[in-house]
């Protein structure tokens, strides 16, 4: 081989070879890096597991996936959960294992929803943003991702836009950015659970799915 390497032969070799480099080079340069996903988490505050507020908040979650390949989704049931309130002494409890999917990099918005008890988010739905304190200090590990909210009562009007209104005033706190529904559910998901169902209510589900689509749309803008 080495006996037939000609100075012109040679010439022609390395030539090919460096331009084949450019092409692969340029090439490298100029594809797109692959867009990373995004994880929207929905986080049902009901003590009641797999109930309507679970319900509702899977119904947000299922049209925000629809959003974007680049959207991935997460429910936490709260339901049957062991989670306290804040105390100066840190309780040891279930809230352990859910803190890091919050810290999750990935992690593109949340999906809060709650029953309205009395015209009030749950006490665990209290509890759940109480203990997300540590995601406050020393770098606000949720500021400028959206939050929505879904709110499920025994009545039509039992109070659930005031529901959303208390989760979304308090995750501003946390520097997230409140997110309502998709026109018209300009505040986020408000659904009426009958005989502990809200599959009955079009509009409630409707309104769940425009929430999980803005959620999801404003993600990918912001984050
Ligand atoms: C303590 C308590 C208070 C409630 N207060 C209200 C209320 O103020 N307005 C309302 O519409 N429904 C009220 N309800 C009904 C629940 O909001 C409703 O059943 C909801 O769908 C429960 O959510 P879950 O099925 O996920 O547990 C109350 C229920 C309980 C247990």
């Amino acid at each position: 081989m080495k006996a037939n390497l000609t100075r012109r032969n040679f010439i022609a070799t390395a030539g090919t070879a460096a331009l084949a480099a450019t092409t692969t080079s340029a090439l490298t340069a100029e594809a797109p890096a692959p867009a990373a996903s995004l994880k929207i988490l929905g986080v049902a505050c009901s003590p009641r597991k797999g109930m309507t507020t679970a319900k509702a908040v899977q119904a947000a979650l299922d049209a925000a996936k629809a959003v974007s390949p680049r959207i991935q989704v997460e429910l936490i049931d709260l339901g049957g959960l062991s989670i306290a309130s804040w105390s100066p002494n840190i309780p040891r409890d279930d809230f352990d294992a859910i803190l890091p999917k919050l810290r999750d990099p990935q992690l593109g918005g949340l999906i809060l929803g709650s029953p309205s008890y009395f015209r009030s988010l749950s006490a665990l739905c209290k509890a759940f943003i109480e203990r997300c304190m540590p995601l406050r200090e020393p770098t606000m590990v949720l500021a400028n991702k959206p939050v929505g909210a879904v709110a499920t009562g025994g009545n039509r009007n039992g109070g659930q836009e005031l529901v959303i209104q208390q989760i979304l005033t308090a995750m501003l706190s946390y520097g997230m950015v409140p997110v309502g529904g998709n026109s018209p559910a300009m505040l986020g998901g408000t659904l009426w659970s009958q005989q502990d169902s809200v599959a009955q209510d079009e509009t409630g589900l409707k309104s769940a799915a425009l929430l999980g689509a803005h959620v999801a749309e404003i993600a990918l803008k912001l984050c």
